[in-house]
Order: structure tokens, then C-alpha cells, then sequence
């Protein structure tokens, strides 16, 4: 057992539905074991200028269901700095901070790696990432409700291109990651998707849409992941009329929309088990390893290990989309 008097909490990165449910877990399992719980503001920027304050426990009531993080959040360059770093660690000290818990994603735990190897403060990750590319946690926490977004958005884009018999490019997140396009493809039942883990021949595509055409098949749904190395939506898009001038195609780019709006079930409930399991690893000793869900069970996995290892990616779901639609 490790005896702790004050945990810092911060949330950074591309904020995630459900970090805030992930928050108040927190916050109410360290006051729950006596401990003071501090939100650490903009992430690792906020850290470095000591924008740090105590919380309690009405400071996190009525955020379970809300997008975003109470606790904002930031992409910082100057902590990838040593200078940075070093000012990190000194406002750590200053606040009295004895141990973090991290929400966020890949870049998170890249930054994580660094920092301990210098600093030497117990510390718990959480998976807060739409992208679900995390080593070590089946799903990450907001993927689920951006999912549910995609999905929300493309069925209803499916209805208008049903309508004028036309071909839809909807582009999704993921600059890495083809999840949300993969799992969004599924749901949706579109004809095809283009994710950045594997590579597919545009010309394998066209031959597809011609057969599609022969057949009268007219209306498609292709999902786009915005990391494909096709281009994105956009790209594809104009690669298509060059070749296919007579085919009616429209681009729809979802953005910004997937990364907000409450949180479903499933996220809510993987931040509060995720957030309850991180401080209880704390107080048993464990550090610099991230709490994920692997089979339906608690797992944690070192740092190192989340970032540098792809996330195991199975083709069967890629496989599956292309017998689906035919
Ligand atoms: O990491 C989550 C994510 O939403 C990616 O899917 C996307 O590429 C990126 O963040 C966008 O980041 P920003 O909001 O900083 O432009």
C-alpha cells in the first residue's frame, strides 16, 4: 500500500465524450479513500504554469453526461521541451502533488514516457481518445459515442443518396486510426471504406463501382477514414470523376461534430470503472501503466507498451463489410 495525501488529475489531447465521466470517477474514489484530488487545467501546458486547483466533490456533480473535460485541455509543445518538463515537475512539487492520473491519448502517453523517465511521481493512465489506437484497452473512452455520431450522421446521408441514386464519400476522424470508419462501415452498412491500417487499390474500387453500375446498384456509402493514404474524402473524390466523370458522387466531411454530444452508456460506464480502477492501482502501488478494459475485465498495460505497439488489427471486420454489400 502506498500512502498518498494529494493525486493530480488532467485530461489532454483531443478531448473525448466521457472524460468528465471519467473525472468525477476520480475525484469521488480519492475522496472516498481521504485523498485530495487537484485538477491539473490544459493538460501538460497547464502543468507547466501551475494551473493547478483542489476539488471537490460538488465540482464534479451533473458532468456525467456531458461531453468535453471540466478540466479543458491542450496539445503541449513546450513539454516536449526539457525546460518544460522541468517547470512540470517543479509546479508538481510546489502544489504538493504526490501522484497523477492521466486521460488521454496516444500523444498523452508518449509525453508520459519521457517525463518518468527523468521524474519520478506515480502515476495511472486512462484511454480518452475518439481514435480507439491504444495498445492495451479494447475500447477507449469516447469512441463509443463517436461511433454513435458517425453512424447518427451517415444513416441519414444514406437516406438523400438513396433518393438521388448517388455515391457519398463521408469522410470520419482518425488520423492513424480507421476505427471509427470501420465500425461506423459496419453500422451502417456501407459498400466500402477506406481505413489508413490497410491498404486498398483505388482501381480495385473502380472496377467494384463499374460491376455496381452494370447491376444498377447506384447508390453507395463509401467511408473514409481521414488518415487514409488515399487522401482523405476530398481527394478521393476528384480521383473518382477524372475516371468516372458520369457518376454522381457527393462528400460529406463530418469532423469536429464526432468529438462532442454526451456520452453513451458504454463510455460512461468504461470512465467510471477505468477512473475508480486507476486510483485504487495508486494506492496499491502501481504506477506509470495505463487501466484499460481488455475482455470485459480491468488490465493494465506500461505505458511504453500503449504507445509503442500498434493496436492488434484484425481484417475480418474489413472482410465482412465487402460480403455485406454486395
Ligand atoms: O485524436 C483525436 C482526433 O479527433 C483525431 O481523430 C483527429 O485527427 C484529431 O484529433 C484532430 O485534432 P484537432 O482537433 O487538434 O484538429
Amino acid at each position: 500500500m502506498t500512502y498518498i495525501q494529494h493525486i493530480g488529475i488532467m485530461t489532454s489531447g483531443g478531448d473525448s465524450p466521457g472524460m468528465n465521466a471519467a473525472i468525477r470517477s476520480i475525484v469521488r474514489t480519492a475522496l472516498h479513500h481521504g485523498i485530495k484530488p487537484f485538477g491539473i487545467m490544459r493538460g501538460y501546458q497547464g502543468m507547466i504554469e501551475g494551473d493547478i486547483h483542489e476539488l471537490k466533490t460538488t465540482d464534479v456533480s451533473n458532468i456525467i453526461h456531458r461531453g468535453g473535460t471540466i478540466l479543458k485541455t491542450a496539445r503541449s509543445k513546450e513539454f516536449m521541451t526539457e525546460e518544460g518538463m522541468q517547470k512540470a515537475y517543479e509546479q508538481l512539487k510546489l502544489h504538493g502533488i504526490e501522484a497523477l492520473i492521466l486521460i488521454g491519448g496516444d500523444g498523452t502517453f508518449r509525453g508520459a514516457v519521457e517525463f518518468f523517465k527523468k521524474y519520478d511521481i506515480p502515476a495511472i493512465g486512462l484511454p480518452g481518445t475518439i481514435d480507439n489506437d491504444l495498445s492495451g484497452t479494447d475500447f477507449t473512452i469516447g469512441f463509443d459515442t463517436a461511433v454513435n455520431t458517425a453512424v447518427w450522421a451517415i444513416d441519414k446521408i444514406r437516406d438523400t443518396a438513396e433518393a438521388h441514386d448517388r455515391l457519398f464519400l463521408v469522410e470520419v476522424m482518425g488520423r492513424d486510426a480507421g476505427y471509427i470508419a470501420l465500425y461506423s462501415g459496419l453500422a451502417c452498412g456501407a459498400e466500402h471504406i477506406f481505413i489508413p491500417e490497410e491498404k486498398e487499390s483505388i482501381d480495385a474500387f473502380l472496377t467494384d463501382l463499374m460491376d455496381d453500375q452494370k447491376r444498377k446498384k447506384l447508390t453507395n456509402i463509401v467511408v473514409v477514414a481521414e488518415g487514409d493514404e488515399s487522401g482523405g474524402a476530398q481527394e478521393l473524390s476528384m480521383y473518382l470523376k477524372e475516371k468516372m466523370p458520369a457518376l454522381e458522387t457527393r462528400v460529406s466531411i463530418l469532423g469536429h461534430i464526432q468529438r462532442g454530444g454526451n456520452p453513451t452508456c458504454n463510455d460512461r460506464i468504461l470512465a467510471g470503472r477505468l477512473g475508480y480502477a486507476a486510483v485504487e492501482a495508486l494506492i496499491t502501488g502501481r504506477s506509470q501503466e495505463m487501466a484499460g478494459l481488455i475482455n470485459g475485465e480491468v488490465a493494465f498495460t506500461p505505458f511504453s507498451a500503449c504507445v509503442k505497439l500498434q493496436k492488434p488489427f484484425s481484417g475480418d471486420m474489413m472482410r465482412m463489410i465487402k460480403v455485406l454489400a454486395k
